[in-house]
């Protein structure tokens, strides 16, 4: 059963869902946008290409779909570049179409075509590979992460449950362990996130962790690779 899910604007003008029994938004107060944008693609993405500046593609796995903004933003990092972005993420609460028109994310995305389109792959394409532009292929899995199995391998994880505080379970080894198999050796586990026993757990799944400076109004984030 879905919680109850409140509109909020926040700083950088864009808007992001609250959710009352968790008392937890779905992104940072200071900036749904601009903080996505800095953690996930300056941080995640561009730093990966910036490692393998000989690759042509890039698979990211994403762990909680939920307004689809991650995947907006990565895809038009795929559209301003010459790479393919392979990109698969698993929701077990998918938002309703009616929720993704009151945030209105897509109108923030002119650049990536029609608004009608957007919302189409936002809400409806589940369960199946979608190549939604020609170099940005986006498959969604309606499912809980904890029974989803990759099929193969990634380059990039964007780790993005609800904080520690509102869902502490996603943040325990068990729950790492599952997205830190399917990484790549080298590849790149990216977060919010600066939780000083989320860095020690990484650690121990053989993963070299960094504190990175966090975006506007947070002090820290964690990026990690997989080193052996
Ligand atoms: C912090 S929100 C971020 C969502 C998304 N990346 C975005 O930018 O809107 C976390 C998301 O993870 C989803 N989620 C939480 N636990 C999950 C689980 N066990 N399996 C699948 N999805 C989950 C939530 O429903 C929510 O959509």
């Amino acid at each position: 059963m879905s919680d109850n899910k409140n509109i909020l604007r926040t700083r950088d003008g864009s808007q992001t869902l609250f959710v009352e029994s968790k008392n937890e938004t779905y992104h940072s107060k200071h900036g749904a946008l601009q903080e996505s944008k800095y953690v996930y693609i300056n941080k995640g993405l561009d730093y990966w290409w910036s490692c393998n500046p000989q690759a042509t593609r890039c698979r990211v796995f994403e762990m909680g779909f939920g307004t689809g903004l991650n995947a907006l933003l990565a895809a038009r990092y795929a559209l301003t570049s010459t790479h393919d972005i392979y990109f698969e993420s698993v929701e077990n609460d998918p938002l309703p179409l009616s929720t993704h028109q009151a945030l209105g994310l897509f109108n923030h995305f002119d650049d990536l075509g029609d608004g009608t389109i957007l919302l189409d792959s936002l809400t409806e394409k589940w369960n199946t590979p979608h190549q939604w532009f020609p170099n940005f292929r986006l498959y969604k899995n309606q499912i809980d992460y904890f029974q989803w199995h990759a099929s193969h391998t990634f380059d990039i994880i964007f780790y993005d449950a609800f904080g520690a505080h509102a869902q502490g379970e996603m943040w325990e080894i068990d729950a790492l362990q599952r997205a830190v198999a399917c990484l790549d050796l080298g590849g790149v586990w990216v977060s919010y996130c600066a939780k000083g026993s989320v860095r020690r757990n990484l650690k121990s799944l053989g993963l070299e962790v960094a504190r990175l400076p966090g975006p506007p109004g947070k002090r820290e984030m964690l990026r990690a690779i997989k080193v052996e």
